[in-house]
């Protein structure tokens, strides 16, 4: 059974030791983020991501945040209020995944779709993941899935709901993307970026 971040605790996500595991402006450049793109941030949380990919992202550039929490997209907001970005978009979305039926008011489709810290919080990561792939850019979108390594350590979710990394490279494919970059990034994470293929 999975379990959904507790909001209670999103200090926790915005912490220094955080920000040494998780570079964000590093990943992001490892994305081949870049001024002018869109990009999709998948149970966006309280930004962590959202605002740097804004800053790099650039005035010509915009962000969507999708999550189901409205505690974390009300603390992203007052976060994006606080910050000079004005290019920062927030969804409120259901857990199985994207609606076939919805487009949520986006002007393009994702340069980078990006999944961090996520699919081990929901029910079906496949089928998950899936609903969100008509969002990317087909041609030249980048595909992101950053996870908890699939290992036994505090902190992190428990074992049984970290995906290996064997299912996370099943899902890219299954969707018929092929991984142009796969990484551990440190003892805690991996990252795994995909293109259509
Ligand atoms: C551990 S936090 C990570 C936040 C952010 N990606 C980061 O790395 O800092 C996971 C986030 O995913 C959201 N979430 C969990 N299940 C979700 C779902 N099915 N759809 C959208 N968001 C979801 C939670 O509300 C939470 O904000």
């Amino acid at each position: 059974m999975s379990r959904v971040f507790n909001p209670q605790n999103s200090s926790r996500l915005l912490s220094e030791e955080r920000k040494e595991w998780l570079p964000p402006k590093k990943i992001l450049e490892a994305c081949g983020l870049k001024e002018g793109d869109q990009f999709f941030d998948v149970g966006c949380g309280n930004g962590f991501f959202s605002l740097p990919a804004a800053e790099m992202v650039g005035s010509e550039g915009e962000v969507h945040g999708f999550d189901i929490s409205s505690d974390m997209l009300e603390e992203l907001s007052e976060r994006r209020a606080e910050s000079d970005h004005t290019n920062i978009y927030l969804h409120q979305v259901e857990a199985e995944g994207l609606p076939e039926n919805r487009m949520p008011g986006l002007n393009g489709r994702a340069d980078v779709l990006f999944f961090a810290n996520i699919l081990h919080e929901v029910e079906d990561p496949g089928e998950f993941f899936g609903s969100y792939l008509r969002l990317l850019e087909e041609e030249s979108g980048r595909v992101v899935i950053l996870d908890w390594r699939y290992d036994e350590m505090e902190p992190g979710p428990d074992l049984e709901e970290r995906l290996k990394s064997g299912e996370i490279k099943a899902i890219l494919k299954e969707n018929d993307l092929e991984i142009i970059f796969s990484k551990i990034l440190n003892k805690r994470f991996y990252m795994f970026v995909g293109v259509s293929a």
